[in-house]
Parts: C-alpha cells; structure tokens; sequence
C-alpha cells in the first residue's frame, strides 16, 4: 500500500525539537521527503530529513531556503508552520517586547512564508499548508492572553487563505493542541511548580497530548486523504474544556 505522503516535498518550521521534530519523523516515515528549518543548529541520522538553519523571521534567509529547496525538487507540496514561541504572563506582568517577539515569530513570520510558499505551490497547482495554532486560541487561558491572541490570528488567517488559495489548489488547515508533554512543557509546567494533574483532570481522555498525536493529524491534513478539507481547525487536546 502507498504511504500517505509518498514522496512528498514537505517543509516543517522549528523541526530541531519537541512537536516539530515529531512532524519530521512522522512525515518521513509516511514517506515525504523533509526539509526540517530550525533557527537551532541540528543533526539528522534519517536520510529522509534534510536539516536547513535559518530564522523564520529573517525574510531574505527564508527566500533564500524556499528557492534552495524549489531548485533542487523542482515543487514544494507541503508546509507545516509549526515554529512557534511563547511566553506565560499574567496581564500585569505582559512586556511589550515579548509580545512584539511573539506576534513576530507566531504571526508574521507564518503570513509571509505562506505568501512565499502559496506561489511556489501554485506553479504545480496545488499543494497543504498546515498551521500550528493552539487550543488557548479556541478555549482561552490565563496568563496566555498575548500568547493566545496570537494563535487566535493563526486561526483567522488559516479560515482566509483556504478561501483565497483554493482556486489554486491549495489547501490550509490548522492543527489546535492541547497540552502537549515535549521539552517546553517541562520547563513551563514542571519548573512552575503548576498544577499539572488539575489541568489534566480537565481533559476528557485523561492524559496529557503527545507529539505523536499532533504529528497524526498533520500527516492526514497534508496527505491526499484529506484533498476535500480545507480551512479546518482540527482540535487535537484529548477534548479539552476550561
Ligand atoms: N507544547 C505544547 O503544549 C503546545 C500546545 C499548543 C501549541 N503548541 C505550538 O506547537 C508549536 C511547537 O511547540 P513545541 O512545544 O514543540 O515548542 P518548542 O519550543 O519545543 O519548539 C519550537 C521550535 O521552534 C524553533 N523556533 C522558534 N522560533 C524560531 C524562529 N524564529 N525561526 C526558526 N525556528 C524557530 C525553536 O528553535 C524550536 O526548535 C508551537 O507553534 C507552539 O506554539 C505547543
């Protein structure tokens, strides 16, 4: 049987760790062929995962990887917008700066890579973009007000680019998680001394996401399977409430 994404050309962003480095093995192993972008430095033993370094937000070093890639596949089938950073402060406390830095990273740097890579999907009419939001975006959570507000514009952004895009072939989806146990959390949750098992007790299925679980959902939403789903919010948080 063909694996869902036989020899795809895919990019994931902030591929080096946590959920992002799951995508790329996810991926791999349904077959893709994966440029896996990290602004960290990283190795990779899969011949499948070809590591790239650059900073999302440096836009003259994202053209520059994007073509790198075009040229030496000849398309670009799939883009997983996963980069993402955060940083947990109640209203108060909110700096200027971070906020800056995260709608930065979160969202901008997200608009123009799909600006950049929707072009190059369109000259093969057609390709999956999938975006990384979050569930603080759907459900809300204190002391992730600047956090969430920009994954509240992933969302937005994922409902409009599936409408302008499709006449092109291009698909856009967004995964939300839940709380997801990667190195991140532990250093959020763990070192914060959080009620880490009230949280829990608030997810119906009862355990913490993996990125197992996210890798899942964005194999599907990338693959052919999914050719008829577009600007869907795909929530993956073990059905979740406040
Ligand atoms: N872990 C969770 O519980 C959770 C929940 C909901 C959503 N998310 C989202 O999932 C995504 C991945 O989260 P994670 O927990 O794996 O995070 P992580 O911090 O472990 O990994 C993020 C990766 O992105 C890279 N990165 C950050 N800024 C970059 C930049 N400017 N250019 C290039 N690379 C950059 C980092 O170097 C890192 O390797 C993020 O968008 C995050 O907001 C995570």
């Amino acid at each position: 049987m063909e694996r869902l994404l036989e020899n795809k050309i895919c990019i994931i962003t902030g591929a080096a760790q946590g959920i992002g480095r799951e995508i790329a093995r996810r991926f791999a192993e349904d077959g893709a062929i994966v440029y896996a972008c990290d602004r960290q430095e990283f190795t990779s033993h899969n011949e499948r995962i070809h590591p790239l370094v650059f900073d999302i937000t440096d836009a003259a070093a994202v053209k520059a990887a994007m073509m790198q890639v075009f040229k030496a596949e000849g398309r670009i089938d799939v883009l997983v917008n996963n980069a993402g950073v955060v940083f947990n402060r109640k209203i108060g406390m909110i700096l200027r700066e971070e906020t800056e830095l995260m709608f930065r990273i979160n969202v901008i740097a997200v608009l123009e890579l799909i600006q950049l890579v929707s072009r190059l999907m369109a000259r093969n009419r057609g390709g999956s973009i999938v975006n990384i939001a979050s569930v603080t975006a759907v459900l809300g959570s204190p002391g992730q007000v600047a956090y969430s507000a920009t994954k509240g514009a992933i969302i937005a952004m994922t409902k409009s680019a599936a409408k302008e895009l499709a006449p092109q072939g291009i698909r856009v989806n967004a995964v939300a998680p839940g709380i997801v146990k990667t190195e991140r959390f532990a250093e959020l949750y763990e070192a914060n001394g959080e009620k880490i098992d009230e949280r829990i007790s608030r997810i119906a299925l009862g355990r913490l996401g993996t990125p197992e679980d996210i890798a899942n959902a964005c194999s599907f939403l990338a693959s052919n399977r999914a050719s008829y789903i577009s600007g869907h919010i795909l929530g993956v948080d073990g059905c979740a409430s406040i």
